[in-house]
């Protein structure tokens, strides 16, 4: 992308409505504008974010097993009384009625509907274990909508189902979301640590939560330090062995890791004093088992083997794909801006032309931009006609983690500068080594990724 041709409004002056560092740098960074309170239009850079974030969460479903599909937004009130929550839950829900007058509302979540997709078409224990995701636009009428995308009322989230015979089936269904889970935030540059939780009105008996860790989080937290040294790093898991997600799930969960809602003080005094830790942590994704709650009102069965109709073993599985983008940004920002984890970042690579309108300046820099892009990489080439602080403020703000800065002085010796925009470090090189040292460094990103779904 060449800058001049983009459409990326940024701010001068800091937005006085964002209380928290996530959602002042969306809106100066001309990432997201607020429509009505907790509704966004994701404008240009924003939107290459949600989709960078969106792509890793299916292919870490999909290299677990999971199956894509797409449910509508909008639902039929009736599917929630049959489960009973259409009064249980409350206000949050917005309903909708129809020209017929028939009752609608905008999906919160999918437990019915998907019941409802199960029983329809699911009929044997054979066809099990089954798990069906997808990514979709949830409404929730938050009281409070605040943080920018963080609590949103409108926000994007994966819902994941899992349909199975037993409970021990179901258990391991959920170790087999949290080892994905693991790994699907490892690859967006982010610890999320699973903590035990309160089920709440999704209703269950076992539930974990993923935090991140940051002072801005809205849950209150207590772990064992011991906890954050843990990293998943790129084992290879076989995600059908019982066995080996187990074993992850006993070591992410081998130390004490609580939110407020389950925390219990008398075991948090037994870790050693100063592994003691409280802080605040925001909740990027959930895993819930809660057996038949669903399964038995919905009439969601199988035959089993022998022979007698059984309710199936179900779990709720999300990921805050939305709310994701400002944990990041809370996660690792300077006073400057964004400094956006490979993973994730909207483009890899900023050029920065020093001196525009230059001949030979202005050819450097677009073969680098055209070699970047034959190593599959997205540079973003600023080429307006302006002063080069600007230029480096607007590549700082934005927070591309790479640089590449060509001017008429470096290039007299065969020279531009590579500058990482995390350490501030810099070197001189030629065109030719940045650019295969770019590609060096994304290779593993690239490489981490799956065919498109
Ligand atoms: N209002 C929201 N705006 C943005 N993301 C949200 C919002 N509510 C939930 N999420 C994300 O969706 C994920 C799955 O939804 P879940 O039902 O577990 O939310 P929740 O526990 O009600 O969230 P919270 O406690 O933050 O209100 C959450 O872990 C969170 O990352
Ligand atoms: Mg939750």
């Amino acid at each position: 992308m060449r800058l001049s041709r983009y459409f990326l409004p940024v701010l001068k002056e800091d937005p006085k409505e964002a209380q928290i560092v996530s959602h002042r740098l969306m809106l100066r960074a001309g990432m997201i504008k607020q429509q009505t309170a907790g509704i966004y239009s994701w404008l240009p850079l924003g939107y290459r974010v949600l989709r960078r974030i969106e792509r890793i969460v299916h292919e870490e479903q999909q290299r677990a097993g999971h199956i894509p599909l797409l449910m509508p937004t909008l639902q039929p009130a009736d599917l929630w009384r049959e489960s009973g929550r259409y009064d249980d839950y409350g206000e949050e829900m917005l309903r909708i009625t129809d020209r017929h007058k028939r009752d609608l509302l905008f999906g919160p979540t999918n437990e019915e509907m998907i019941t409802d997709i199960f029983r329809a078409h699911v009929n044997s224990y054979k066809d099990l274990p089954l798990t069906l995701y997808h990514i979709q636009w949830k409404f929730r009428d938050e009281i409070r909508p605040r943080f920018g995308v963080m609590r949103g009322r409108e926000f994007l989230m994966k819902d994941g189902y899992t349909f199975d015979l037993t409970r021990e089936d179901a258990l391991h269904a959920y170790n087999r979301h949290l080892v994905s889970y693991l790994r699907t935030y490892e690859r967006m540059g982010l610890q999320a640590v699973p903590m035990r939780a309160d089920s709440g009105p999704i209703g269950g008996d076992d539930t974990h939560e993923f935090l991140v860790l940051a002072e801005t989080g809205e849950s209150e937290v207590f772990y064992d330090s011991q906890i954050t040294d843990l990293t998943f790093g790129d084992r290879q898991i076989d995600y059908d062995s019982h066995e080996e997600c187990q074993a992850v799930m006993d070591e992410f969960t081998s130390r004490y890791a609580r939110t407020d809602e389950t925390h219990d003080p008398a075991l948090f005094d037994q870790i050693p004093q100063d592994r003691r830790r409280i802080a605040r942590g925001i909740e990027v994704g959930q895993i819930f088992y809660f057996g038949t709650k669903y399964s038995e009102p919905m009439g969601a069965t199988v035959v089993g083997p022998d022979g007698a109709r059984v309710p199936v073993h179900m779990g709720s599985h999300g990921i805050g794909v939305s709310r994701l983008v400002g944990a990041i940004i809370e996660a690792s920002h300077d006073d400057r801006g964004i400094i956006w984890p490979e993973g994730v970042t909207p483009f890899h690579v900023a050029i920065v032309n020093l001196k525009q309108g230059d001949g030979s300046t202005d050819s450097a820099c677009e073969a680098i931009y055209d070699q970047l892009r034959a190593s599959g990489l997205d540079p973003l080439y600023d080429d307006r006609d302006e002063r080069a602080g600007a230029k480096f403020a607007t590549a700082d703000l934005i927070g591309l983690p790479w640089r590449i800065t060509v001017g008429p002085r470096g290039l007299a010796n065969n020279r531009v500068e590579l500058t990482s925009r995390r350490t501030g470090e810099s070197e001189e090189l030629s065109p030719r080594d940045a650019v295969a040292r770019i590609a060096e460094i994304y290779r593993p990103v690239l490489a981490a990724g799956l065919p498109t779904p």
